[in-house]
């Protein structure tokens, strides 16, 4: 057994689930960030944490001289199995137009046509662009294949990279958009059909490479009743339910992801109150243990309420109302959706930074949401934080404290970036 003393830490966030409050449970307590702290790592997990005075020996030692060290960012939303450019839309956009959903037939298009070898370097290289800003553990999607060949293809790529300890969580979106071969023209089949191919054929291909279902219930999209098909299908093959809900409108996305008990819903710009009260109900709703050690079952716990700060910006829609999410009760999460529509960014930093700044959370708060929430959004206990035995994910600023990821905005402040006990960046 090797083990690691990281030293030298000005302010440690352990986020340790151990030394929660109750009282506060978006934010951080006193307990949970040291000051003048140590680390030390055995075996790819946290072994020890406390003042750096006191920090047992160690085979390796590593002086981080000053610096601030948080839990890595853990990014439950992003859709990296794409091939194409979508520049054009996004300067379009900046024009005046506005997002609708139609832009993922062209990233659709694009995909379908890319060789395996080449698609698997595009992810590779977009994994390798989040965890240089920060993320080590790190949720996708298919959705640009959108035929059971190309979904399936998308899934076993996904599966594959989880195989190799790439990636960690796979989600399966078939149902992202109807593709315009099941347009219902001229004999062609239509909607309801491709509902169906969704919920039969293509889920049983996707399934036995993937965690989660997602389905984009929006205008453009899916409909509430065909998103509960597709939802309800996904569940009964053992998979746990996540929904791109209410992020051009009311679309019931957000009341039926809660009904339905799903893990996470994202986006979630147009609430009214009932949404905000629907998913603050569920923040009671007890979790369960699942299967392997440091994961949850995917059909128990609160719906995370998954802000998405950088697709915000990118379609200039209005915010999501995290803040009012927080006080009402619900839990929270903050991904980047790194997408090339909506969002072509992986950097998490740059979705705290615009929390605290645009959306009105402490930084502790923002903290939470991007290590603690993405983790529960994504049924996981290993990652988020830094208790005693959470995988070794460290994030090392270069400041000497955490809000100046807020105080100096842009800057390029990962130093280090460790998963599993190895830097990797
Ligand atoms: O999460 N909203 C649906 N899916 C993506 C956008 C995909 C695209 O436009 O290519 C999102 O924003």
């Amino acid at each position: 057994m090797t083990s690691t003393l990281i030293t030298g830490i000005s302010e440690l966030w352990t986020l340790d689930p151990a030394l929660d409050d109750p009282a506060r449970p978006g934010g951080a307590t006193e307990e949970q960030v040291l000051r003048d702290a140590a680390v030390v790592i055995e075996d790819g997990t946290i072994a020890w944490t406390g003042p750096a005075a006191e920090a047992p020996s160690a085979d390796e030692v590593v002086d981080v001289e000053g610096r601030a060290v948080l839990p890595g960012w853990v990014d439950s939303h992003s859709h990296l199995v794409f091939d194409g450019d979508r520049a054009a839309e996004f300067e379009a956009r900046m024009a005046g137009e506005s997002y609708s959903a139609g832009g993922i037939g062209v990233t659709t298009a694009a995909t379908r046509s890319a060789s395996d070898e080449h698609l698997l370097s595009l992810v590779r290289g977009r994994i390798a662009e989040a965890v240089a800003g920060g993320t080590t553990t790190l949720e996708t999607k298919t959705g640009y294949g959108l035929t059971v060949e190309h979904e399936t293809r998308a899934a076993a790529l996904l599966s594959s990279l989880i195989a190799s300890g790439e990636l960690d969580e796979a989600t399966f979106l078939g149902a992202h958009l109807v593709p315009a071969e099941f347009d219902g023209r001229e004999g062609r089949p239509g909607v309801e059909e491709y509902v169906d191919l969704v919920s039969g054929e293509m889920l049983a291909g996707v399934a036995p490479h993937v965690r989660w279902v997602d389905v984009f219930c929006e205008e453009g999209a899916f409909d509430p009743e065909q998103s509960g098909r597709v939802l309800r299908a996904g569940a009964a093959a053992g998979l746990g339910l996540r929904v791109h809900g209410n992020q051009l409108g009311r679309s019931g996305g957000v009341a039926l992801a809660a009904e339905l008990g799903a893990a996470s819903v994202d986006h979630v710009n147009h609430l009214a109150a009932a949404d905000v009260e629907a998913l603050a109900a569920t923040a009671s709703r007890p979790t369960a243990t699942g299967d392997r050690p440091g994961v949850l079952a995917v059909d128990a716990g609160p719906t995370v309420a998954t802000v998405l700060p950088a697709c915000d910006l990118s379609t200039r829609a209005p915010l999501a109302p995290a803040r009012e999410l927080l006080d009402a009760g619900a839990a929270l999460a903050i991904a980047s959706n790194c997408n090339p529509g909506t969002s072509y960014t992986s950097s998490m930093s740059f979705c705290v930074t615009t929390a605290v700044l645009q959306m009105h959370l402490t930084l502790a708060e923002a903290l939470r949401a991007a290590t603690r929430g993405g983790a529960l959004a994504l049924r996981r206990t290993d990652v988020g934080h830094l208790g005693i035995g959470a995988r070794a994910d460290l994030h090392v600023l270069d400041a000497p404290a955490a809000i100046h990821l807020a105080y100096r905005p842009g800057m390029p402040l990962t130093h280090q970036v460790w998963r599993s006990g190895i830097r990797s960046a």
